[in-house]
């Protein structure tokens, strides 16, 4: 898709269905047309407000204006667009915010003003190590992810994201009546036993250290700066969705969100503002979508095309894969 002329459709056999879209476009344009309660989850990672340009080794055509550097300005060019998203989230839908420490306090009260303060789920700290360090001050070594939900009988599947129990906690294992194995603490001042199935798995708590970010040779890099890995939004969209349901990402950059979405058997609107991003989305879609169909679940089509429906073209990459290679392309990840 590496150069391909919009619009264009990415088939994989499947058939019939609404075909999922991938837009190129502002993403303010593309909300203003969808109908009130058609999404059902909405993930967005959208420039962080540092006021720099971002640019990775892939060169000239990989980088994206980063915001205004006011976090004020960021905030206001931002509400419009989560107002929007609001708008179009089903009444158990919900939205995750990926920001960091520049802005994210400015949008929490935003987002607390838009969805009422009642309707914030979670403030999730994404824990990382790589990347540089300072000497002046602690390692800021962490993302935030807001989490609101339109209605308070939102979507929530904890079964779906569980992670294994620590065999050696602080907790003992006890085999119960009725033959399960437990693991189980009593509480030192109120006497009270906590006891929990020791296979039934964790649901995570609200910081996530466990997914590192992408270094630089890791396999799913797409070249797109500030790519974000494919496990922290899986964990996000199987939490919050079942398979069917709607997903969107105004600020998709190289496709995260889509190609997991694709993976998990959910529908998808993804759209960015940048060619150069778009094409390297579709040609990680078309990846994950062969894979799936080779696999004996071909995915629904992908419509690539631009907000308004005018013509336009992606642009080959700088650097980095030629047109329609796969070479930096992963595989999805299973
Ligand atoms: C932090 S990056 C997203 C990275 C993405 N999560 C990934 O894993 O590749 C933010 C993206 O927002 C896009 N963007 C900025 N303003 C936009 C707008 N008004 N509409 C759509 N996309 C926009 C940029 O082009 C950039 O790709």
């Amino acid at each position: 898709m590496l150069g391909a002329k919009l619009p264009a459709r990415l088939g994989f056999g499947d058939g019939g269905g609404e075909p999922n879209r991938l837009v190129l476009g502002d993403n303010a344009d593309v909300l203003a047309e969808l109908p009130s309660e058609s999404l059902d989850l909405v993930y967005i990672d959208p420039p962080f407000g540092t006021g720099r340009a971002r640019t990775s080794g892939a060169g000239r055509l990989s980088k994206y204006e980063d915001g205004k550097g006011d976090p004020d300005a960021f905030t206001a060019w931002l509400s419009p667009r989560l107002e929007a998203m609001r708008r179009a989230l089903d009444a158990s839908g919900s939205l995750f915010v990926h920001l960091d420490y520049r802005a994210v306090h400015y949008v929490k009260v935003a987002l607390d003003r838009l969805f009422g303060r009642e309707r914030f789920v979670n403030e999730i700290i994404w824990c990382y190590s790589v990347g540089g360090k300072s000497r002046r001050s602690f390692g800021k070594k962490h993302d935030t992810i807001l989490w609101y939900a339109k209605t308070r009988d939102y979507a929530f599947f904890p079964d779906a994201v569980r992670l294994p129990r620590k065999p050696a906690s602080h907790m003992r294992v006890v085999k119960g009546e009725d033959g399960v194995l437990y693991q189980e603490k009593t509480d030192r001042k109120t006497g009270k036993v906590y006891r929990y199935p020791a296979d039934a798995g964790k649901l995570p708590d609200d910081w996530w250290a466990d997914i590192e970010t992408l270094n630089r040779g890791d396999r799913q890099r797409t070249g797109w700066p500030t790519q974000k890995p494919e496990r922290l939004v899986d964990r996000i969209v199987r939490a919050a969705t079942l398979p069917g349901a709607v997903v969107a990402d105004g600020f998709c950059g190289s496709g995260t969100t889509a190609v997991v979405a694709q993976r998990l058997g959910r529908r998808f609107l993804a759209v960015d503002a940048e060619p150069e991003a778009v094409a390297r989305a579709a040609d990680r879609l078309r990846v994950c979508g062969e894979a799936l169909a080779r696999a004996g679940s071909p995915p629904p089509d992908v419509v690539v095309e631009t907000a308004g429906g005018a013509p336009a073209e992606l642009p080959p990459p700088a650097h980095g894969p030629k047109a329609g290679s796969t070479r930096q392309l992963a595989p999805p990840e299973q």
